[in-house]
């Protein structure tokens, strides 16, 4: 652990042996890994303060997954309330809903919400799944290969989305412009502008909701009631729109994008995908696993002292699942998918926020690899050509290119 020459972003009672003057960003970047790279982080302490921990904020970094799954479930300690980027950013009155609340509250929002995401009723979305992800094949089926991600995984959730929601079809190049612009946009003013276009867009929709829900998911919402029987607030419903929007789209790209690029570089384990469809739903678990996109935030709620270290009111803490899920105290031989681990998988996190969508999410990406794998052979990338990636709050795939054997 490299410590500070000048701490003066840590806290006096950040201890100087727990200072870690870099971005966590900058060094996942330095590898041709993500993955890889942050792993490094395991070498060091298992609770540090970073410079730079998320989007140039310094705060607490959680780098083991004993550590991490604690804090996901101590939600008294760690609230995931206040200060978090994308409400504060739009100025809105609302939060992100449920992911940025607490419980009590948070638990209203939960029960009126899972049976919309139970596996039963992700049976009844597997019809619109399957057809979103042939449309967009066919644009390209007929050729040798493709830009996973341009033509296949940043398109491929996004229509999910908009059947879900019940907005239209023809939404989906502006989903896609918005999605790359909110997250990949340079300029503050500019990311600030797509947040509220976005905002405008869910407000328009919410309206129209209103008079006629599209989709079971929309009904439930428009006729819900919570505490004293009374409907959702527009701020209530819009802060889960927003959630399903940012939640859903980015996540499920970059899985797919990193599992695709994992199995088109390993072709006894995609031979053995093909071959064994029935081990599909196990892969893809531990393809999640190893491929953790995500990096949550917490607040600490009062001062305590956790694991031997003095955390103070306001913190900040950052929580990479990327690093959690290569720990290899965890996982034995962390960075190789195997079949037969048995450990819990921390991808869709753990306790109150348990990712609401995971079965969604599962079944969107076993669909797209079976997919793949079904109407292709010898998926590989084509040689001298590069993938390019970038290790932000997600780690994502911005380009990979493929090749394929098409079958007769
Ligand atoms: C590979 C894909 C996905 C991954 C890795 C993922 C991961 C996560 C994680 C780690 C959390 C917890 C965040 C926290 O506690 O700070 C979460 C929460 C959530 N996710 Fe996902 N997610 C994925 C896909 C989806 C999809 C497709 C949806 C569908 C709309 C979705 C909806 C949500 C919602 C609503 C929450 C908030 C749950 C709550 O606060 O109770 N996610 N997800």
């Amino acid at each position: 652990m490299a410590t500070a020459a000048d701490a003066s972003f840590a806290p006096d009672h950040v201890p100087a042996e727990l200072v870690w003057d870099d971005s966590l960003s900058r060094f996942n970047s330095e590898l041709d890994d993500p993955f890889i790279a942050a792993s490094r982080l395991i070498d060091g302490p298992p609770l540090f303060y970073a410079r730079d921990g998320a989007q140039g904020r310094p705060g607490w970094v959680i780098a083991r997954h004993a550590l991490l799954a604690e804090a996901f479930m101590d939600w008294e300690h760690f609230s995931s309330e206040g200060g978090m980027d994308l409400t504060q950013m739009l100025g809105v009155d609302w939060n992100l809903n449920p992911v940025n609340i607490d419980p009590p509250m948070h638990t209203n929002y939960r029960k009126l919400l899972l049976p919309m995401f139970t596996p039963k009723s992700v049976n009844h979305m597997e019809d619109g799944v399957r057809e979103t992800c042939d449309e967009l094949l066919a644009k390209f089926e007929d050729k040798d290969g493709c830009d996973f991600v341009k033509d296949f995984a940043v398109p491929f959730p996004s229509g999910i989305f908009l059947r879900l929601m019940g907005m239209p079809q023809d939404m989906l190049q502006q989903f896609f412009t918005w999605e790359q612009d909110l997250l990949r946009g340079t300029s503050i003013e500019g990311r600030v502008k797509t947040g509220r276009d976005i905002l405008d867009y869910l407000i328009y929709h919410l309206e129209q909701q209103k008079k006629q829900p599209a989709t079971p998911l929309m009904e439930s919402i428009m006729n819900a009631r919570i505490e004293d029987d009374r409907p959702l607030t527009d701020g209530e419903i819009l802060g889960m729109f927003y959630t399903f929007y940012v939640g859903g789209l980015d996540t499920v790209y970059a899985t797919i994008s990193w599992s695709m690029r994992y199995i088109a570089t390993r072709p006894q384990f995609q031979q053995f995908l093909r071959d064994n469809p029935d081990k599909l739903n196990k892969a893809v678990d531990e393809l999640l696993r190893l491929f953790s996109v995500v990096s949550s935030q917490r607040r600490i709620t009062k001062d305590f002292t956790w694991h031997g270290v003095e955390m103070k009111e306001n913190d900040l803490v950052i929580m990479p699942i990327f690093i959690a899920c290569r720990d290899p105290e965890a996982y034995p031989d962390p960075h190789e998918v195997d079949m037969k681990r048995k450990t819990q998988m921390l991808a869709f996190a753990t306790g109150p926020h348990l990712c609401l969508g995971m079965h969604l999410a599962r079944r969107e990406i076993r669909i797209a690899l079976e997919t793949f794998l079904d109407r292709f052979d010898n998926i590989h990338i084509p040689e001298g050509s590069e993938y390019e990636f970038h290790a932000g709050p997600t780690f994502n795939v911005d380009s990979l290119p493929l090749a394929w054997t098409r079958k007769a």
